[in-house]
C-alpha cells in the first residue's frame, strides 16, 4: 500500500488531504472518521466576537460559488476554551486558522492561540488591512513582510501564510512570506467576484461581491501553486478547486506538498477520505510508492523563468 505521508516543515502529516479553512467543523465527525484526514482546519477566527457579513451571503455560480460570510467569530476565549479542547480526541494535527486588521493585532492573536493542542496556525493574510485602506496584507511583499515579521515573533509554532488569488505578484509576496519566517504557504484564498440577479438587478450577495470558490477557481490557484512551489523552498499546500482525484494529482504534480479540500466538502461530505482511498489505489496502480515522487514532478524542462514566473497571460 503506497505511503500517503507528507512532511510540512515540522510536521508530518498521515495523508496530504485536508479540509480548507471555513469548510470544516468537528461536526463532520457525524459523517466521516476525523482521523483519517491529513489534518484539522478550522475556520478563521477573530480576537473578539464578530457578526457575519449581510445576507444572503453565499450563491451558486457556474463553476463554483461565490461567499460574503465575513468572519463571524465568538472570539479567542472562547475558541480556546471551548473548540480547541473538542479536537484532542484525534491524534491529526489542530490547525488554526486567524485573522486580523492590523499587524499588531494579528500578532496578538496568535500568541494567545499558541496553546498546547495547536500543531500550526494559518494566518489568514488575505484578509483586509485596516492599515492599507482595506487591501489584504497578502496582496503585497511589503505588507506580507509586516505582518508576518509580527506573526513569527508572536509564536514558535509552525505558520502557515495563506495567499490570496487577488494579487498580480504571486511569486514576490510568496518570497516576502517565506523571508519574513512562514513555514508553509496556502494557496490561496477565494478570488473577488460578483453576481447580479437580472429580474431584480441587485447584486446576489447582501456584500455587493464575494469570494470565488469551486472548480472554475482551479486553474487560478494551481498557476499560483506551481509559480509558488517553483520560487520557495517551504512547502506549498495546494487550495482552490478541488473536487476530484484529478485535482488531486494535478497541485501535487506542481509541486505542492499538501492539498486543502473547501467547497466541495459540502456537496459531497465525506469526499475528503474518499480522495484519500483513491489517491492511494491510483499511486498502486501506478507503482508509486510515496508521494515525493509525485511531488513537484511536472514536466516543465523547456520552460523559461519568463514563462514560470508570468504575470499575465501570454
Ligand atoms: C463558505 C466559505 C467560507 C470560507 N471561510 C474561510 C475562512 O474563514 N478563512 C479562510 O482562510 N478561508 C475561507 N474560505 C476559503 C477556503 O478556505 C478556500 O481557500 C477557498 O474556498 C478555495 O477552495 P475551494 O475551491 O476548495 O473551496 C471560505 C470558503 C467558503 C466557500
Amino acid at each position: 500500500m503506497a505511503d500517503l505521508t507528507t512532511k510540512l516543515g515540522s510536521l508530518t502529516l498521515q495523508s496530504p488531504i485536508m479540509p480548507a479553512s471555513g469548510t470544516f467543523t468537528d461536526e463532520l465527525a457525524q459523517v466521516f472518521d476525523l482521523g483519517l484526514i491529513g489534518a484539522h482546519v478550522t475556520k478563521t477566527i477573530t480576537a473578539e466576537t464578530r457578526g457575519g457579513n449581510p445576507t444572503p451571503r453565499v450563491c451558486e455560480v457556474a463553476g463554483g460559488m461565490l461567499n460574503s460570510i465575513g468572519i463571524p467569530s465568538k472570539g479567542v476565549d472562547y475558541f480556546v476554551d471551548h473548540v480547541i479542547p473538542i479536537y484532542r480526541q484525534w491524534d491529526a494535527p489542530l490547525v488554526v486558522s486567524i485573522s486580523a486588521g492590523t499587524a499588531d493585532d494579528f500578532a496578538r492573536l496568535c500568541a494567545r492561540v499558541s496553546q498546547p493542542g495547536v500543531a500550526a496556525i494559518e494566518v489568514n493574510i488575505s484578509c483586509p488591512n485596516i492599515e492599507e485602506d482595506g487591501k489584504a496584507f497578502a496582496m503585497r511583499p511589503e505588507t506580507t513582510i509586516r505582518a508576518m515579521e509580527a506573526l513569527r515573533a508572536a509564536s514558535d509554532l509552525p505558520l502557515w501564510a495563506k495567499l490570496s488569488p487577488n494579487t498580480g505578484q504571486t511569486v514576490e509576496v510568496a518570497q516576502a512570506a517565506e523571508a519574513a519566517g512562514a513555514d508553509a504557504l496556502v494557496v490561496a484564498n477565494t478570488l473577488l467576484a460578483m453576481a447580479i440577479d437580472v429580474d431584480s438587478r441587485k447584486p446576489r450577495l447582501g456584500n455587493l461581491m464575494g469570494g470565488l470558490s469551486g472548480p472554475s477557481l482551479k486553474p487560478i490557484t494551481l498557476r499560483m501553486a506551481y509559480q509558488a512551489a517553483r520560487s520557495v523552498s517551504i512547502p506549498v499546500i495546494g487550495c482552490g478547486g478541488i473536487s476530484t482525484l484529478q485535482d488531486v494529482l494535478e497541485y501535487l504534480i506542481a509541486g505542492a506538498a499538501a492539498v486543502q479540500v473547501g467547497t466541495a466538502s459540502f456537496r459531497e461530505p465525506a469526499i475528503m477520505p474518499r480522495l484519500i482511498e483513491e489517491l492511494a489505489a491510483w499511486m498502486d496502480a501506478q507503482g508509486i510508492a510515496s508521494l515525493p515522487e509525485l511531488i513537484g514532478s511536472v514536466r516543465d524542462d523547456e520552460a523559461s523563468d519568463a514563462m514560470i514566473y508570468a504575470e499575465a497571460a501570454p
